[in-house]
């Protein structure tokens, strides 16, 4: 009954972590989590009351398939103020979030035998939605040593004539790395040599970058607006996962084929969230920095509590909510009741049951030194995190 392509895609490695914190949970155990994707904070309210609105006004019936008119020039207005970048309404399509933004743009780039290229460690959805899509994932690990940048030098090496696209994530999910206006240039300057590569470009943690301005390849190339897809959405930045709201920009018969592939799979997004979304890109962003200075708080405490942890090695992330610590000092280690610490997999296994830790491993990412906390928690539940990650690793021997 099973589809060859169903069969393709593996079930998120994450589960087993978060399974087994739920379960220890229910048993009463005091577990802390720094296993979400997802900020810790409310929606601002000026949103929500949008969404209200939309609710008593009757704004209930099915919008245009690619999104009402007024959120998607809502959305042109925003990439002209915030990225410079100049698109019409008629190029962008509002979807169910980031996610089907990026899942419906490989089904309707990628076909069988296409090579997809994704610099790892990456988001984990990347090469399963190539995999739906009849693609091939093409890896390319990056190193700690480079904060998980990927060089021209390992992009040139590998891209073939298959390669069909390249998928680059800035400010990072899982690192928090973010590729400087130097490197997006050398980067592009690779493409200029390819002109079939297309980039997908996911921006959706745009707005928490924490130095520097946010940067886009596009910023330091506009000759690959061509064949480039901007995906950005609503969900990180203003806290707004669970209103399944996000968007992709593109050259119109691009953004043309993904709306006809989404006005036979789902429709467009919720009619209400489409309101939330215009009056969070027409509003102030005064929440939004809120939220960024909190986070800039927490990850500088992380980051230092990590590093005076003899044998973690981490750097500090200039963008998103985590941490991606290299690990590796603590493979082939033996825990107390005698298991070896094979994998990153289960180093967050031995964390999670021996001292309620909820961490997502390496693995799950493509990256088998590293591990994944998410610092989008109370500074009380990270500070109680360092402290169990501190006795956790000092037991293994
Ligand atoms: C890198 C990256 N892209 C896209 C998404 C999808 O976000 P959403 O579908 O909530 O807009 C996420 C969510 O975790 C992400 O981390």
């Amino acid at each position: 009954m099973i589809s060859k392509r169903a069969q393709a895609v593996s079930p998120s490695e994450t589960l087993a972590i978060s399974a087994k914190a739920k379960e220890l949970t229910r048993q009463g155990e005091s577990v802390v989590s720094l296993s979400a994707g997802e900020p810790d904070f409310e929606t601002p309210q000026h949103i929500c009351e949008a969404a209200i609105k939309a609710i008593n006004d009757g704004f209930h019936g099915y919008t245009m398939n690619t999104g009402t008119p007024e959120l998607r020039q809502s959305i042109s207005d925003k990439l002209q103020r915030d990225n410079q970048l100049n698109y019409d309404p008629s190029q962008i399509v509002c979807t169910n979030g980031a996610k089907q933004a990026l899942g419906f743009s490989m089904l309707a780039m990628v076909d069988e035998g296409d090579e997809v290229i994704i610099p790892t460690p990456y988001w984990v959805s990347y090469p399963q939605m190539v995999n739906v899509a009849g693609g091939t994932p093409v890896t390319v690990r990056t190193s700690f040593e480079n904060n998980y940048r990927m060089t021209p030098e390992q992009l040139e090496d590998a891209i073939t004539e298959n390669t069909k696209a390249i998928m680059l994530c800035s400010p990072s999910n899982p690192t928090g790395t973010c590729y400087s206006a130097d490197e997006l240039k050398a980067l592009a300057d690779v493409l200029a040599d390819h002109p079939q590569v297309n980039i997908i470009s996911d921006e959706i943690y745009e707005y928490i970058v924490f130095e520097d301005e946010h940067v886009s390849i596009l910023n330091v190339a506009p000759e690959l607006k061509e064949r480039t897809v901007l995906i950005n959405g609503f969900s990180k930045g203003f806290a707004m996962t669970g209103w399944r709201l996000g968007y992709l920009a593109a050259p119109k018969p691009f953004a043309d084929a993904v709306a006809k592939i989404q006005s036979q799979e789902t429709s467009a997004p919720s009619s209400i969230s489409q309101k939330a979304g215009e009056a969070a890109y027409r509003g102030d962003l005064n929440a939004v920095e809120n939220m960024r200075n909190s986070f800039k708080k927490r990850r500088d405490y992380i980051v230092d509590a990590l590093s005076s942890i003899d044998g973690l090695k981490c750097f500090k992330p200039s963008g998103a909510f985590y941490v991606f610590p290299d690990i590796s000092h603590y493979l082939g280690t033996t825990s107390p009741n005698g298991d070896t610490i094979e994998s990153s997999t289960d180093l967050c296994m031995y964390l999670i049951e021996e001292h309620g830790l909820a961490a997502v491993p390496g693995d799950a990412f493509g990256e088998p030194n590293g591990m994944r906390l998410s610092y989008a928690s109370s500074m009380d539940d990270l500070q109680e995190a360092i402290k169990r990650l501190k006795t956790g690793l000092q037991d293994l021997a």
